[in-house]
């Protein structure tokens, strides 16, 4: 008996651990009004010119309007590209919301880092996540 309740032990243990690893990257704004609470790209790293998943939960510490989400990448120390996703979302403050991104990793080799950054319509931004991955 005690076997097997060990044996269920790490069986959950080891269910629960490919979710946390998945768990990537860090806020790039001190100050936020989305606090971000859970970040998961999933696969991380992605592979070369893969289909990748990101979502990414949080809590409005103040009521905000969300216009778009922008989706910044570069190479190295190379410049920025953008893409964007729009909400266009009126939100209470403590209010939790889910956000998913589908994204295609880059075909050329290289380090990346990628921002993910929420704005309100006059582009001003209330937050930012960012992560770092080789192809
Ligand atoms: C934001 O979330 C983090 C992680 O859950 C938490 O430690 C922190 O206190 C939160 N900040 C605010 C201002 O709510
Ligand atoms: C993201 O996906 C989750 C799970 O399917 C869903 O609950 C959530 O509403 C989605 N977020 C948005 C902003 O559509």
């Amino acid at each position: 008996m005690r076997i097997l309740i060990l044996s269920m032990l790490i069986a959950l243990s080891l269910a629960n651990s490919p979710l946390e690893m998945l768990q990537s990257g860090e806020s790039c704004d001190k100050n936020p009004s989305f606090n971000i609470t859970s970040f998961i790209i999933n696969p991380f790293p992605p592979g070369n010119s893969e289909q990748y998943a990101i979502t990414f939960t949080g809590i409005f510490l103040s009521k905000e309007t969300v216009h778009q989400i922008y989706i910044a990448q570069r190479k190295g120390t190379e410049k920025w590209h953008y893409t964007y996703q729009t909400v266009d979302k009126e939100y209470a403050k403590g209010t939790t919301e889910t956000y998913n991104i589908s994204l295609q990793a880059p075909a050329i080799k290289g380090p990346y880092t990628d921002q993910i950054t929420l704005h309100r319509s006059d582009f001003s931004s209330l937050a930012c996540w960012q992560y770092n991955y080789v192809i």
